[in-house]
C-alpha cells in the first residue's frame, strides 16, 4: 500500500467523509492529504460519539498517527482553518501548503452577492469561485504571505512523495463529486474546478503514476444540491417518504434527491480510472442492512442491488456503509 485516491462519483455528499475516516483508521494512513475545491465542501464524520463537519481538514484526522495536510490545489480560509483545528485537536499535526490560496472576506462577499453564482448557480457561498478566479488572475494571496498561518507552512507535496517512497501510507481525499467539475459535470451548475481523481493528484502533487488505487464514492441514491439538472428527480414528498431526505452540511440548504444512476455511476469510474467503488447509505434503502459488517449480513435485495451496480460499473463494490458511524461498514477488500 502506498497511494490511495479517494473521489466522489455523483454530485458530491457521497459520504466521502466517512469513508476516508474508515480507510485513515483501518490501512494505518501515515499521511491524510486534502485535495479539492476548498471549504464547499462539507465532509461528515461520526466518530467515538463525537460528530465533525469538516469543510478545510482531511476526514482521515481520526487516525491519531498521521499528519494530516492539505495540497497546494485547495483554497485556505484561515477562520474555517483555525476552527476546525481546535475542533479535532490536530494542532501539533497539521501542514498546509505555502502555495494554497486564500480566501478573504471580499471572495465571500462577491459569492454571495453575485445573483449569478447565488441564485442561477445555487453556489455555497464559501468564496471558492471568486477566488479561484483571482487565482487565475494571479492576484490571489497564498498561505506563505500570511503571518498567523507561517507555523503551519510546509512543502506538501515532498512531505506526500517521500512518503510514499517510504512506503509509507498516504490517502488522497477528494472533494465534491465527479458531476459538479468543471471540466466533466453539468456545466454551468458546476464547482469552480476539477474534481476528478487526477485533479485530486494534481492538488497535492502526485504524479499519475504514484498513485495505487482510486476509490470512487456513490450514495445508494443521489442528491444534489443547487441549481442543475438530476435524472428522475423525486418530490421533496416522495423523498421524504423514502427516507432519502437531506439538507447541506455547509449551507443547510435541501439536498434534492433521485435513485441511483447506473449511468453516472458508470461513467464515473471511467472518468476517474477508478479501481474500487465504495457504496455509502446503503441502510437507508433498506433499512433491514443496518450495523451490518459483513456480506452475509445483507439482505437478498440489498445484495442484488450491489451486484446490479458491480455489473454495471465494471470493478468491484468493495467498501459497503451501513450507518452513519465511521465503523459501521462491509469491507470486501480482503475477501
Ligand atoms: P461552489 O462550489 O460553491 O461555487 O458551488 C457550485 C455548485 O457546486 C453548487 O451547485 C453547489 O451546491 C455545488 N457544491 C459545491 N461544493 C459542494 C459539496 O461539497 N457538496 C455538494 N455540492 C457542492
Ligand atoms: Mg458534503
Amino acid at each position: 500500500m502506498t497511494c490511495h485516491v479517494l473521489v466522489g462519483g455523483f454530485f458530491g455528499d457521497e459520504g466521502k467523509g466517512k469513508i476516508i475516516s474508515y480507510l485513515a483508521i483501518k490501512d494505518n494512513a501515515s499521511i491524510c492529504v486534502r485535495a479539492g475545491v476548498g471549504t464547499n465542501a462539507g465532509h461528515t464524520v461520526e466518530y467515538k460519539g463525537k460528530t465533525y463537519k469538516l469543510r478545510q481538514i482531511s476526514s482521515g484526522f481520526v487516525q491519531e498517527k498521521a499528519k494530516i495536510l492539505i495540497g497546494p490545489g485547495v483554497l485556505v480560509n484561515p477562520d474555517i482553518l483555525k476552527k476546525e483545528i481546535e475542533e479535532t485537536g490536530v494542532g501539533n499535526r497539521i501542514k498546509i501548503d505555502g502555495q494554497c490560496a486564500i480566501i478573504e472576506a471580499k471572495h465571500i462577499e462577491e459569492d454571495r452577492g453575485s445573483s449569478f453564482l447565488k441564485e442561477k448557480i445555487g453556489s455555497t457561498g464559501s468564496g471558492c469561485g471568486p477566488c479561484n478566479v483571482e487565482r487565475v488572475m494571479r492576484r490571489a494571496k497564498l498561505a506563505k504571505d500570511i503571518a498567523n498561518l507561517s507555523q503551519y507552512i510546509t512543502d506538501v507535496p515532498l512531505e506526500v512523495n517521500t512518503a510514499i517512497d517510504e512506503g509509507k501510507h498516504v490517502l488522497v481525499e477528494g472533494t465534491q463529486g465527479t458531476f459538479l467539475s468543471l471540466y466533466h459535470g453539468t456545466y454551468p451548475f458546476v464547482t469552480s474546478k476539477d474534481t476528478t481523481a487526477s485533479q485530486a493528484c494534481a492538488d497535492v502533487g502526485v504524479g499519475p503514476t504514484k498513485v495505487d488505487e482510486v476509490f470512487v464514492v456513490f450514495k445508494s441514491y443521489t442528491t444534489r444540491v443547487g441549481a442543475g439538472p438530476l435524472t428522475e428527480e423525486l418530490s421533496e414528498e416522495e423523498a421524504k417518504k423514502r427516507g432519502w431526505f437531506e439538507t447541506a452540511t455547509v449551507t443547510g440548504r435541501k439536498r434534492r434527491a433521485a435513485p441511483f444512476n447506473f449511468e453516472l455511476a458508470k461513467r464515473a469510474v471511467m472518468l476517474n480510472g477508478a479501481t474500487q467503488a465504495a457504496l455509502t447509505k446503503l441502510d437507508v434503502i433498506y433499512p433491514e442492512c443496518a450495523g451490518a459488517r459483513s456480506i452475509e449480513d445483507l439482505s437478498r435485495e440489498a445484495l442484488s442491488f450491489v451486484r446490479k451496480i458491480e455489473e454495471t460499473i465494471k470493478i468491484p463494490v468493495s467498501l459497503i456503509g451501513t450507518g452513519p458511524n465511521t465503523m459501521d461498514i462491509i469491507d470486501l477488500r480482503e475477501a
